[in-house]
């Protein structure tokens, strides 16, 4: 593991991706900042966290294991790699809203940006980006967002808390391979959010609708149950999860 340490980087995903365009970066780099000026979040948003008060961190990892079609595995293993990590903090009643949102008692407190390097149609590396709400107090604008702080009441170590998620995430993504993506995939749905319970979604056009999450496809879709018991798939692009 190589841990590159910086102030202040616009976004830790963009520079390594930027990296690997043009130099394969070593197997499992990793790059922490202390503050980034344009965070980027899933679908084109904007990560907001407090300098100094989280982390902020993104890792490379060769995944030229895994074919193209797969690559939701990586989202999985890494999602439950987060879990592990909290879960040795007692962080309670955690879960995952798909994709990859970590809640604790409904309320985010991480978030994974996942941006694949692909090349001649094959997947050669992937640009893991993960933000983990830490010691940060309040929360303009965000609701819905929380802190391991707000939610244990003390401070905790940043420094011990990267460590533990990095041994997690390292743990995971080694183990990972067609034997275990059954039990990876089973363990990442017996933890999302509002599985086998009635959901309200949106879609992009405002219109909303309820059914029951039943599990997700290995390409990362959705599956809801709606009226008539019919099962169908969606996109990050088509739904969105109200809560
Ligand atoms: C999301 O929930 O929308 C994903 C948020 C991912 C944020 C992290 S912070 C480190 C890395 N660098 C970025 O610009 N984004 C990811």
């Amino acid at each position: 593991m190589y841990i590159i340490k910086l102030d202040a980087i616009a976004s830790t995903n963009t520079y390594l991706k930027e990296i690997s365009l043009s130099k394969t970066p070593k197997d499992f780099t990793v790059v922490v900042a202390d503050k980034q000026t344009s965070g980027r979040g899933q679908m084109g948003t904007h990560w907001q966290a407090e300098a100094s008060k989280n982390l902020t961190f993104s890792i490379f990892k060769d995944v030229s294991f895994l074919n193209i079609s797969q690559q939701f595995f990586i989202s999985m293993a890494v999602a439950m790699a987060i879990v592990d990590a909290l879960n040795e903090f007692q962080i309670p009643k955690l879960s995952i809203k798909w994709p990859n949102d970590i809640l604790s008692e409904n309320k985010k407190i991480a978030g994974i940006l996942i941006e694949n390097v692909i090349k001649q149609n094959k997947l050669l590396g992937s640009v893991i980006g993960i933000g983990l709400n830490v010691n940060q107090k309040i929360f303009n604008d965000l609701p819905n967002a929380s802190s391991l702080h707000l939610i244990k009441g003390v401070l905790f170590d940043k420094d011990e808390v990267f460590h533990i998620v990095l041994k997690y995430i390292e743990e995971r993504l080694k183990s990972l391979n067609s034997e275990n993506f059954r039990s990876i995939k089973q363990q990442y749905e017996a933890h999302l959010f509002r599985i086998k319970k009635p959901s309200t979604f949106k879609t992009p056009s405002n219109q909303m609708f309820s059914g029951f999450i039943e599990g997700v496809t290995d390409d990362g879709k959705l599956k809801l149950r709606l009226e008539d018991e019919i099962i169908k798939e969606f996109n990050l692009k088509e739904i969105q999860l109200l809560y």
